[in-house]
């Protein structure tokens, strides 16, 4: 799957088979994340890998907004450090992981902000001066995905040529 496929396709996943992701997908996944660029070449981030059900359970029940982290057979836990560019940074690695899954036929979803993310740091040791910008839930798609069927804006409504307001048609 080349880039734009991946981006034209990808969809939140929130329902996931009960079937583990093999090592090696789950070391592209992480690798995805480590290799994004980032602020200065800061790479102001960790990434810790949960598959272990009792974490992932615990995970779901901190996560207001994601609950169906505790079904998931991975999740990807991005904290990042509290600089002006934790967040642009970990968001574009976030993105990078999520696409490198997508391509293999992995879903995910970016569960955050509604939840408690602080207790995350408590459960996993994450040392208080990161904080936890995500919890990333994967695993392949427990009901067909409707792949590319997507409810966006129009291109003329968010995007302009030359000034704002031109709408690109
Ligand atoms: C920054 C950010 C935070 C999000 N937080 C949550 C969340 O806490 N729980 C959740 O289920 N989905 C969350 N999402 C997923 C969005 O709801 C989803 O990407 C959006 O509705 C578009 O879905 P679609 O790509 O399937 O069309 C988040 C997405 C982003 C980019």
């Amino acid at each position: 799957m080349d880039v734009y496929e991946a981006i034209r396709t990808i969809l939140a996943v929130r329902q996931y088979q009960d079937k583990p992701i093999p090592d090696d997908a789950v070391r592209r996944i992480v690798e995805a994340g480590r290799l994004t660029a980032s602020a200065s070449n800061k790479q102001p981030w960790h990434f810790i890998v949960v598959q272990e059900r009792e974490t992932l359970r615990r995970l779901g029940a901190i996560a207001r907004s994601g609950a169906y982290t505790a079904q998931a057979p991975l999740a990807v836990v991005v904290a990042v450090e509290q600089t002006p560019f934790g967040v642009s940074d970990g968001s574009l690695a976030i993105h990078a992981m999520m696409l490198t899954a997508w391509a293999e036929g992995i879903g995910s979803n970016w569960v955050g902000f509604a939840g408690r993310l602080a207790e995350v740091n408590g459960l996993l040791g994450i040392p208080d001066q990161l904080a936890v910008l995500a919890i990333l839930p994967f695993g392949y798609p427990a009901t067909p995905v409707g792949r590319g069927k997507k409810n966006r804006k129009p291109l003329a409504d968010v995007a302009s040529r030359e000034r704002f307001g031109h709408p690109l048609a």
